[in-house]
């Protein structure tokens, strides 16, 4: 009975941990920004455990990487499972591998079962949804959300991309080569870790996602001009690293007064020319904020521009914006929220329905198939950090609620 069917969590464990090594951290995390040495070498295992599981490889002009189970010949849907490996620098060892090694572990079991689905499955591993370049890469290029433009100006610099993509062997015309017919997918399902503490406060087994906030970032740069640090009086600087940090103090006291469902981030400012003795000239700000709701997103936006104005002006700078790109606030399939609601009841786990605060690939897929995403519960919800943990017999939970979902969705 397909309802008995359960992943082999051991094989699943081992495959997890051999993948944590890749990359290994000395804080216990990893580090596989994309296109990194470490990043490639985590794709080419995956290639390797594909190949020993007895599934069939498959990578695409956007650099995905897929184990494929056929279940029945061409021409039939595809559900796709999975998330990334790619990681943010110094991150977790759970964030996107959980999503993949299970995706790959729900085909074994599949496989070794001898089931016949009406679809094919797939277990995908997305370029670069951390950001690190573009953000959402892969899942964006399959989606046909990816535009030539995004390429020429991406968040990560374009010199970056340009010589991680030859590294991968990919270029811009292969990425833009990448999308794929909505009538080919079936659905689309992840499993993540929370990344959060509503689970773990609660005493839940897993999140269902009913929506994923969407991300607008740029590039703010306060200009001032250089000056001896020393005989340059207080009164005379035009010191561009007080537009930046009064910019981002006064943004969090207007996302915590006036957007209470927003947030807003300052994640990197670069100094220029950047020494001890000199006025700085010149700060980049790398601003990011996020909304589940789009009108709120749009009147966000021309608050934290006005206020980068402001502050600007009051302190003599000259402001530059440079929009980094967007992606849009997304709401998951109804139809596949009841059957992950299903699969938790006949596996005896509790859930609830919540939002998810992090970006994920089913954002660039809600548009093309009916998408759907659960959480595991993060152990003090840390997250993009090597302290990101959660508990074995919740990763297989987890893993458990994807196979029946998927045997839901493919019967
Ligand atoms: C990806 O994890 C993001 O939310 O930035
Ligand atoms: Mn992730
Ligand atoms: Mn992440």
């Amino acid at each position: 009975m397909t309802k008995d069917l359960r992943v082999n969590a051991d094989r699943m464990l081992a495959s997890f941990n051999q993948l944590a090594l890749i990359g290994a951290t000395a804080e216990g995390g990893v580090n596989r920004p994309t296109f990194s040495e470490a990043h490639l070498a985590a794709r080419k295992w995956f290639r390797e455990e594909i190949e020993r599981s007895g599934l069939e490889f498959h990578t695409d002009g956007a650099g995905n990487h897929s184990a494929i189970l056929t279940c029945q010949p061409s021409n039939i849907q595809t559900l796709l499972l999975g998330s990334h490996l790619d990681s943010v620098p110094d991150g977790g060892r759970f964030d996107g591998a959980l999503g993949v090694i299970s995706a790959l572990e729900v085909l074994r079991t599949v496989k070794e079962n001898g089931i016949r689905l009406n679809v094919n499955l797939e277990a995908i591993d997305f370029t670069d949804e951390e950001g690190t370049l573009v953000g959402l890469l892969g899942s964006a290029a399959i989606a046909s959300h990816l535009k030539p433009e995004m390429l020429q100006n991406p968040r990560g610099g374009r010199e970056n991309l340009v010589a991680g993509m030859k590294r991968a062997g990919l270029s811009d015309e292969s990425m833009l080569s990448a999308a794929r017919p909505k009538e080919s997918l079936a659905g689309y399902l992840e499993l993540h870790i929370e990344q959060g503490k509503r689970l773990e406060r609660a005493g839940i087994n897993i999140g269902i996602v009913s929506a994923i906030v969407g991300i607008w970032s740029y590039r703010l740069s306060f200009i001032g001009r250089a000056d001896h640090a020393g005989t340059t009086t207080m009164e005379d600087r035009l010191d561009a690293s007080l537009g930046a940090s009064s910019f981002t103090l006064a943004a969090r006291e207007l996302v915590l007064k006036e957007f209470p469902n927003c947030v807003v981030n300052v994640g990197k400012m670069d100094f220029a020319p950047g020494a001890f003795n000199i006025v700085p000239a010149r700060v980049d700000v790398a601003l990011e904020f996020r909304s589940p709701d789009e009108e709120e997103f749009k009147r966000l936006n021309t608050a934290l521009l006005l206020l980068a104005n402001t502050e600007a002006t009051q302190f003599g700078l000259e402001l530059k914006i440079e929009f980094l790109g967007k992606h849009s606030p997304s709401i998951m399939s109804d139809v596949v929220q009841k059957m992950y609601a299903d699969s938790c009841e006949a596996l005896g786990l509790t859930h609830v329905s919540l939002t998810s605060g992090a970006g994920h690939d089913g954002q660039s897929l809600a548009d093309l198939c009916p998408t759907g995403m659960i959480f595991a519960p993060s152990v003090e919800g840390a997250s993009h950090s090597p302290r990101e943990f959660t508990k074995w017999e919740d990763c297989v939970n987890g893993a458990n609620v994807l196979l029946q979902t998927a045997l839901r969705l493919g019967m």
